[in-house]
């Protein structure tokens, strides 16, 4: 048995499609297969150093494995990208986490060497694939009172929340979706969303040939505006279209290597991972969930809340990502928070959406060298967390 080490993991670089609106929008006639192949030849465009058949695997997330996302996309999108048919691949779901688990998993195999290379990522079509298809709940869960049957459905999660929390009010909420349109609106105005958008070639039978280089779902609002939507979980509730993320379609994917293989190939580290960490919470307030992964990141990583000097959070909805800042005592509008905007303007195709977090982190440590720690988190479907910390390998700090 040889001696073991563990290997330093390196974020290497991280694109994603642009993200468009389910239902009759810029890819409602794309296939979500399709979309990933154009994140993993981007990231062998922009990283030439990298020969494909050093990749060791092909971890993608779908949480509907069904159709164009089924038949182990990992694997079919390696093929169809044109990666050597040596390198394997397979399908990994953890639903809203389902790319930063495809992350988490192959990080480890990286940390323990058993890969050098790796690609993660995930793709949610919710056009195709609209939440909840062809799921089959074992009627155990409603007989047993398992968990209440407003745990399944993600809304109803938050309306739930904002009943235990209530000092979270609707228009705290709305303003928190407010802020996220405007600091994404501004982050696309200063040029920082763009460079890690990979172009999609769309055709349909109506409109014909097109590029989708821009996310379709941000617009501009107001409070006004944002009080006076409907709340569809729930009459006279506080969820809105404007305080959640919205339905989306969209792929993401990155390079991860051992700091040491990127060195030898002359990859660059974005980001090094420091520690992850998942959790369980009631499903019925599912929102919860990245407070005690986030707490279980933090303990395995010897580091506290005040260490973190970014966060990326994923914002399925205003009033979790609350739930989160309250908790760990941090205001609605800290700077430190989802500076560029987050799901709420951009959308949460869901099991795409961790690479999403993790990309925009890589590019935020790039211009912070002054940032030591940033965090990505996210809450999961059926009442789960999940947290990544990473360090910056751009700090100059002592
Ligand atoms: C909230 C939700 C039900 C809204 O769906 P929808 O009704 O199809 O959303 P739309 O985009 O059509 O928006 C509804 C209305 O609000 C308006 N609207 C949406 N966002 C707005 C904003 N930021 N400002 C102003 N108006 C807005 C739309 O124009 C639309 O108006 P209309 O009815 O006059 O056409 C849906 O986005 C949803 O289910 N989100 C949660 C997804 C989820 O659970 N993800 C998993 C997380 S764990």
């Amino acid at each position: 048995m040889p001696t073991r080490q563990i290997r330093n993991v390196a974020f290497v670089d991280g694109v994603r499609t642009p993200f468009g609106k389910a239902n009759g929008g810029l890819y409602k006639d794309t296939r979500a297969d399709d979309m990933v192949v154009r994140c993993i030849r981007e990231l062998l465009r922009r990283n030439p150093q990298l020969p494909p058949s050093r990749i060791d695997e092909v971890a993608i997330a779908a949480t509907t494995q069904i159709g164009d996302q089924g038949l182990t996309i990992g694997r079919t999108a390696a093929l169809l990208a044109g990666l050597p048919n040596t390198v394997p691949g397979y399908a990994i779901d953890r639903m809203c986490a389902g790319a930063m688990t495809a992350v988490t998993t192959v990080s480890a195999s990286i940390a323990i060497g058993a890969y050098d290379v790796a690609i993660a990522g995930g793709v949610e079509h919710m056009g195709r694939h609209p939440m909840g298809e062809g799921v089959d709940p074992n009627p155990r869960f409603l007989a047993e009172r398992l968990v209440d049957p407003s745990a399944l459905v993600m809304g109803s999660t938050a309306e739930n929340l904002h009943d235990r929390l209530p000092h979270i009010t609707k228009s705290r909420a709305d303003a928190f979706g407010l802020a996220s349109q405007e600091r994404y609106a501004e982050a696309v105005k200063n040029g920082k969303i763009q460079p890690d958008l990979v172009t999609v070639g769309t055709f349909s039978k109506d409109d014909g040939w097109g590029l989708a280089s821009d996310d379709e779902a941000p617009r501009a609002t107001s409070m006004e505006k944002l009080a006076s939507l409907k709340t569809p979980f729930r009459p006279h509730g506080r969820v809105t279209a404007g305080n959640a993320a919205g339905l989306n379609d969209g792929a993401t994917g990155c390079v991860l290597a051992a700091e040491e293989v990127a060195e030898e190939l002359g990859l660059p580290v974005a980001m090094r991972l420091v520690s992850y960490g998942f959790a369980g919470v009631e499903p019925e307030v599912m929102g919860v969930g990245p407070i005690p992964s986030t707490e279980k990141a933090l303990r395995l990583a010897g580091l506290s809340i005040s260490d973190i000097g970014l966060f990326e959070l994923n914002e399925a909805f205003a009033v979790q990502v609350l739930a989160f800042l309250d908790h760990f005592g941090i205001a609605d509008d800290d700077p430190r928070v989802n500076p560029w905007g987050g799901a709420i303007a951009v959308g949460h195709p869901l099991a795409s959406s961790g690479v999403r977090l993790m990309t925009q982190l890589a590019r935020l440590f790039a211009e912070r060298p002054d940032v030591r720690y940033g965090t990505t988190a996210m809450c999961i479907g059926i009442g789960m967390g999940g947290t990544v910390i990473w360090e910056n390998p751009h700090w100059e700090g002592s």
